[in-house]
């Protein structure tokens, strides 16, 4: 399938900070980045960054907080030292940009538009950092500007990453792409908290960290369904994420309104999840005489006067 003008193995795409750079799970027996349309690169930085203090993960009921803090040797590193090492023929690669100033998010997309990477995904939504972040992403004005500056920094798909923390995402939307945004990422981790009544201390170490996994699945799917009515009219894809952990998720989004599926946390307790998705998404098209993944994409049917319009 095609997204962006790029051709996807598979509608799967492996998500930011889920997959290291790109070569962390290749050392899994019976893993293969094959087996997905793109791999998206964690976080980078215009300056290596150390992350949060301790702890920085958390299991919950059906998802996990983490507050990792954008970790990462610095875009020069990514660039001449890591981007080498990766096969290109295996899958497409997503360079995931963040920064603390329109500059710094400028910098970063100059210097992935002057390497191999196949697209560019800009994180306006982390919620782990203290600037930048999600404060740009649950802005319009600022995701706009953030858009436009590294519009202007490279000619590859730019893949704008929304935040589900913010009042209007479909609006946030509309401004992102009238900025210059040729897809989205829908949705980064929804901003959470655990408490340790020992101590009466938060337990992630920055206090508060970003919620994933199977708990913010219905959210994600609403989200999606909500910035599928703004893209449709304009022929935006989506990379529809959020707790996706097998083909009956995936297929979920598909339905909403995503053209492409991102598994991240999932892959933390089995690596190998993709496999099971890929077969039993095209089992479905089989069982329902759909030739093609694209003819299923935001086919859902609304009940009459739905509120989600
Ligand atoms: C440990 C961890 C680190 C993450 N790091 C990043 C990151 O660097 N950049 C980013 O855009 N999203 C990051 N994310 C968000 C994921 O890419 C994804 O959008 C989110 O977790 C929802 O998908 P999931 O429920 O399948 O994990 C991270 C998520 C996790 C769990």
């Amino acid at each position: 399938m095609e997204f962006c003008g790029l051709a996807f193995n598979t509608p799967l795409v492996l998500l930011s900070g889920c997959v290291g750079f790109g070569e962390e799970y290749t050392r899994v027996a019976g893993f293969s980045n094959r087996d997905v349309g793109a791999v998206c690169l964690k976080g980078t930085t215009g300056q290596p960054r150390l992350g949060n203090p301790p702890h920085r993960v958390y299991e919950t009921p059906m998802g996990m907080l983490n507050a990792i803090g954008l970790q990462n040797p610095g875009v020069d590193q990514v660039v001449d030292r890591i981007l080498p090492e990766l096969d290109f023929s295996e899958t497409r690669f997503i360079a995931n940009v963040s920064g603390s100033t329109l500059e710094e998010y400028h910098e970063v997309t100059r210097r992935f538009d002057d390497s191999p990477i196949d697209a560019i995904e800009i994180n306006i939504s982390c919620p782990n950092v203290k600037e930048g972040g999600v404060a740009f992403g649950n802005d319009p004005d600022m995701s706009a500007r953030v858009v436009e500056t590294c519009r202007k920094a490279t000619d590859k798909p730019l893949v704008t990453k929304l935040s589900p923390n913010q009042t209007d995402i479909a609006g946030n939307a509309r401004r992102c792409i009238e900025a210059g945004s040729d897809a989205f990422a829908v949705i980064n981790t929804l901003m959470g908290m655990a408490i340790d009544i020992e101590s009466r201390r938060p337990v992630i170490g920055n206090n508060q960290g970003g919620l994933s996994g199977p708990a913010i699945k219905p959210v994600a799917l609403l989200k999606v369904h909500q910035v599928h009515q703004v893209c449709r009219a304009h022929g935006i894809p989506i990379i529809g994420q959020g707790g996706v952990a097998s083909a009956e998720d995936a297929i979920e989004f598909l339905i909403a309104g995503a053209s492409a599926v991102g598994v991240g946390t999932a892959l933390f307790y089995d690596p190998l999840v993709c496999r099971s998705i890929n077969t039993g998404i095209r089992d479905y098209l089989d069982r329902h005489a759909i030739d093609r993944v694209t003819d299923l994409v935001g086919t859902l049917q609304l009940h009459g006067g739905g509120a989600c319009g």
